[in-house]
């Protein structure tokens, strides 16, 4: 399929070797060996560069996750140092490193609720997975076997892995995989704007979800229902906010029938929501927490499970009765990874990021609001540094542009043709810049979105 002799490239050149040799993640397959790659070579702060010499401002992070933006030589520096100290180690068996027990102690001092263990693994995915494999070791050791089940929501994000891929909650990363797996069940998502009935108020709108959920544990019976994972807000499924009261009104629920609430921090974690955490930003009661992509500021890859204490000490006790805990990466608590996390926390702390995030999210969630009365807006949402723009055919009945017209590809390549990276989930163009990002920069990212959106509204009118 991918034959490099049909495309322009230089047979030698790193496009054609890419289309020779690379089987690309979350990719149209098919349409890349037409198009071919942008070939990324070097970033600096919160600009990239492609192999051109073209800058882009890096409207994304990266897959929301470069907070600390490129080149930061103090994460270099430390890499470095580690790398010649103690390139590798484990924390099988009772193995253990300095890096990765500071990082456990500096991950509970930050978490937003009582955490007293902390399991390392690389990414998001596997975070999930620990997550899902707890719940059912944790239910096993407490004597409530039939306690497995997980619900996620439909527009959820969780991963990619088997059960970090059942628990995401989109069409693409199910269908001709065989998944969901059994015991993941999915909930409404909780997008006021594209999931309201006709004249129906936000308060009812959250009623009436919550109470789906409610009818869902009722049917598969709440003794068969371990966890509830969620991220604070949903990024992947289109950066989608709940409406005030919808965590309040689902923990309730989960209290009453005694399911545990699973905060997948992945994308949340570490400021990106304007607080430190999304949990306190949404006003989430985690029991276990998943963070990965900002802890290292993706650095190195690093993911880490958060679980209280109450969790821990039956789990503990199990393992000492089989012989051991049977879940480990060879690359759980990675020195340098673990090393590199560290410091980015410390860098977090040292120069007031959040706080600064905070300020820089307040003139985003402004200058995308700005765009709404724009004829092609039909939706802005988002908080802190994370935000979405819904494009619409028409702006008073909502209704969609058609998929197949790739309306949010073409403003998401027109972004990229002004120097932006932008990523389109669907016609939703989402933002989620570094958080370093300045006043300057933000002006700078909406300008050049704003350029974007009127080039995508005259290929609109004139196709
Ligand atoms: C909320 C959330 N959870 C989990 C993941 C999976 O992380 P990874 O891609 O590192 O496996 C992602 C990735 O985007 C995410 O956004």
């Amino acid at each position: 399929m991918a034959d490099p002799l049909h495309n322009e490239f230089p047979p030698d050149s790193v496009e054609a070797k890419d289309l020779a040799h690379v089987f690309h993640p979350t990719t149209n397959l098919k349409l890349h060996a037409q198009t071919g790659p942008v070939v990324h070579d070097r970033a600096a702060g919160v600009y990239l560069w492609d192999n051109q010499g073209k800058q882009y401002l890096e409207g994304m992070a990266g897959l929301w996750c470069t907070a600390l933006g490129y080149g930061e030589e103090e994460l270099v520096r430390v890499a470095q140092e580690q790398l010649r100290k103690l390139s590798y180690s484990q924390l099988f068996g009772g193995k253990t490193n300095e890096p990765s027990v500071l990082l456990a102690e500096k991950l509970k001092a930050m978490a937003p609720f009582d955490a007293d263990r902390v399991f390392f693994g690389l990414s998001g995915s596997d975070a999930n997975d620990t997550q899902m494999k707890l719940m059912w070791y944790y239910n096993n050791a407490v004597g409530r076997p039939e306690k497995k089940k997980i619900i996620s929501r439909l527009r959820g994000y969780h991963g990619v892995t088997v059960a970090a891929g059942s628990l995401t909650g989109l069409p693409h990363f199910h269908g001709h995989f065989d998944l969901p797996i059994t015991g993941v069940l999915h909930t409404d998502a909780p997008h006021y704007y594209r999931g309201a009935e006709e004249g129906e108020s936000e308060t009812a709108f959250v009623t009436r979800v919550v109470g789906n959920l409610e009818a869902l544990i009722e049917r598969e019976g709440a003794e068969t229902i371990a966890a509830f994972i969620a991220e604070p807000v949903l990024g992947a499924g289109g950066v989608i906010v709940p409406p005030a009261g919808y965590y309040e009104a689902v923990q309730a629920v989960l209290r009453k029938h005694d399911i545990f609430f699973i905060d997948d921090e992945v994308i949340c974690g570490f400021g990106r929501t304007g607080q430190p955490f999304g949990a306190q930003a949404m006003n989430i009661e985690p029991t276990t927490m998943s963070v990965a992509k900002a802890l290292s500021s993706a650095y190195l890859p690093i993911s880490a499970v958060l679980v209280p204490e109450f969790m821990y000490e039956p789990m503990a006790e199990l393992s000492g009765e089989v012989g051991t805990f049977g879940h480990g990466f060879t690359y759980s608590g990675h020195p340098v990874c673990a090393a590199v996390a560290l410091r980015t926390l410390e860098i977090m702390e040292e120069r007031a990021i959040f706080e600064h995030a905070a300020r820089m999210g307040v003139a985003m969630q402004g200058g995308l609001r700005a765009f709404a009365e724009h004829p092609l807006v039909g939706e802005v949402r988002g908080v802190g540094l994370i935000g979405a723009i819904e494009l619409v055919e028409e702006k008073a009945s909502r209704k969609p542009f058609s998929a197949k017209r790739g309306v949010g590809a073409y403003c998401a390549q027109r972004c990229l043709e002004h120097g932006l990276i932008v990523r389109n989930l669907g016609d939703s163009i989402a933002f989620c810049p570094p958080l370093i990002i300045t006043d300057t920069q933000v002006d700078e990212m909406l300008g050049k979105f704003g350029r974007a959106l009127d080039d995508t509204a005259a290929w609109i009118s004139a196709s």
